[in-house]
């Protein structure tokens, strides 16, 4: 059996929608105070929270998530919302079994704010993206994506809200497609 962790760093409604779905091992925060934790502790799955700063640099940030990652025996770490980018220590011992959902068609729209860059530049269309990680930023090779239209009336919240809807159906998909068993 595949066994995945989740990497949030706020609000984590597409962990829940995975943990609803997936068995969890744990999910991490680099937020102590970020709202997955909450939404972990009502799942009863078990978090890891701590912050770079509490680190002397990346690299020791990073060797104590790869220690987590090790000690549960993680095949598949599952990006979502984490707001970090994986630095060469995490992808020295990860590269290939990390995966990150990007609320965008990439190569479209890249970086922090996907939704809000496509809204802006007033596109018919935008999407969202599932790819491996690489040391680039949104830029490793794609795993699947789906088109989300623009539609007239939309506002920005409505247009955001129907990008998560495709978020969540995607990422489950993703973790079938890659042999993980469902609860
Ligand atoms: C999602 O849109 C994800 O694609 C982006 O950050 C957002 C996280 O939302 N990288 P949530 O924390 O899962 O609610």
């Amino acid at each position: 059996m595949k066994k995945i962790a989740v990497f949030a760093s706020g609000n984590g409604s597409n962990f829940q929608v995975i943990a609803e779905q997936f068995p969890v091992e744990f999910v991490f925060s680099d937020h102590r105070d970020a709202y997955v934790l909450e939404r972990a502790e009502k799942l009863g799955v078990t978090a890891y929270a701590f912050e770079l700063k509490e680190f002397d640099n990346k690299a020791a940030y990073e060797e104590a998530i790869v220690a987590l990652l090790e000690k549960y025996d993680i095949d598949l770490v599952c990006l979502a919302g984490y707001m970090k980018i994986v630095g060469p220590t995490l992808l020295a011992a990860y590269e290939g079994r990390i995966i990150n959902i990007h609320p965008a068609y990439l190569p479209e729209f890249p970086g922090a704010h996907g939704i809000e860059d496509a809204w802006e530049a007033g596109v018919a269309q935008s999407g969202v993206t599932i790819h491996w990680v690489d040391s680039g930023v949104d830029t490793g090779k794609i795993i699947k994506q789906v088109r989300v239209p623009r539609l007239p009336d939309d506002t920005i919240e409505s247009f955001e809200a129907r990008i998560h809807e495709a978020e969540y159906q995607l990422y489950s998909q993703v973790l079938d497609s890659l042999g993980v068993e469902r609860k």
